[in-house]
């Protein structure tokens, strides 16, 4: 795909500014395999970065200007002052990038003037972190223009500060880190409280198996406050059982159950019982048993529609076709209230699962459902 998506981003760039980027960034969305609403809990989670992405093509300039043009969304170019971002500035789809270069700045790093044309081939609002490449493409590409190599952990760090305070959206470390330390082949297990990460094997063409993501065209918006509203439920609930997180009960798991407020003890349980099977699917993947993962997916996403209340109709759907229709396990993944689905299921079954889930959204008069295969890839790069 990197041939053909970088020449499209050089030719996006030509159009803008009438010349050729000094360089050319990929940064990819993400799948969440397991481990949903556990990064800001402190506590473990497991996505890999998808081929799709974000392409941020761009060139230094001789003033201190920041131009930005997505060719997604054409008509909405925005031209900004380096040295008066500030959260707030710039809104909308360029607050991404226009984050990005002021969590750089504030980071001490030097950031030129520039002129960058943002290419995707990742839908918005489908819960595959188009945000956070977007943010990561332009990062990446900034401080690497200016020869300098950031470490990828610090730049997840400075990714996520552009989203949540330049952009507003209070999420956790996940997607970006995912955007920024996958590998292909590979999930990533992440500790969210220490930070350490190590590739867990997820090669599933080997083990005969397809990873099917189904968009349920549903788009969510993590600004809306339901977001908020679990992270608090959660803050509360860590504080009524006396612990700085939920993390910190992985080692007990019956101490949710003595919270007297139901909302949070469901809340919390999510979170408990999320934590404890990231670490199950971990354990089967590094033992080569990934179709035994299904029934830990699918166990998550019950979870998260009864205890999280985060699923929405669709999503349950879709979840109950494919697991009908013979996949292996399946869940909501992403922050919830709307995109997509992941199936794992045998390669044979793929067919079947499209069928059935399109079938069950036919029925009920919804917009078909996309696909996607989602192959586990590489990181953030240079393309050129
Ligand atoms: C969104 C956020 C992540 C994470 C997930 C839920 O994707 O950006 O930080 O909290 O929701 O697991």
């Amino acid at each position: 795909m990197t041939g053909a998506a970088a020449d499209r981003a050089v030719g996006w760039f030509a159009e803008c500014y009438g010349a050729e980027p000094e360089g050319v960034w990929h940064a990819p969305g993400r799948v969440n395999l397991i481990g949903e609403h556990t990064d800001y809990n402190e506590g473990f989670v497991l996505p890999f970065a998808l081929g799709q992405g974000v392409r941020a093509a761009l060139s230094r300039r001789d003033d201190e200007l920041l131009e930005l043009r997505s060719r997604q969304v054409p008509a909405s170019p925005v031209t900004a002052p380096l040295n008066k971002l500030a959260p707030g500035t710039v809104v909308g789809w360029a607050a991404y990038p226009a984050g990005a270069a002021w969590a750089v700045l504030e980071a001490g790093y030097p950031v030129a003037g520039t002129s960058i044309a943002i290419d995707a081939d990742l839908e918005s609002g489908a819960a595959l972190s188009s945000s956070a490449a977007l943010e990561c493409a332009t990062a990446l590409a900034l401080t690497e223009l200016q020869g300098l190599s950031v470490p990828r952990p610090e730049l997840a760090a400075l990714a996520r500060r552009a989203e949540n305070e330049f952009a507003g959206v209070p999420t956790g470390i996940m997607d970006q880190s995912a955007s920024l330390l996958c590998r292909a082949g590979h999930a990533l297990l992440l500790d969210c409280r220490s930070g350490q990460s190590s590739d867990v094997p997820l090669d599933l063409e080997a083990a005969g198996l397809v990873l099917l993501v189904i968009d349920t065209r549903v788009r969510h918006a993590l600004t809306d406050g339901r977001y908020a509203a679990r992270r608090r439920a959660c803050e509360d609930a860590a504080r009524v059982l006396g612990v700085p997180s939920l993390r910190d009960v992985t080692d007990d798991p019956g101490a949710v159950e003595r919270i007297a407020d139901p909302l949070l003890r469901r809340r919390a349980r999510h979170v408990v019982t999320e934590n404890a099977r990231v670490l199950e699917t971990t354990r089967l993947l590094r033992e080569g048993q990934t179709g035994r993962c299904g029934p830990l997916l699918t166990a998550s996403h019950v979870s998260l529609r009864d205890d999280f209340e985060v699923s929405w109709p669709q999503a349950d759907v879709a979840v109950e076709a494919a697991v009908t229709s013979g996949a292996l396990g399946a869940r909501m993944t992403g922050g919830g209230f709307g995109g997509s689905v992941i199936a794992l299921a045998e390669a044979g079954q793929a067919e079947g699962v499209r069928a059935a889930a399109s079938a069950a959204f036919a029925t009920r008069g919804w917009p078909p459902p996309r696909f996607l295969d989602a192959q586990p890839s590489d990181g953030a790069r240079r393309l050129r």
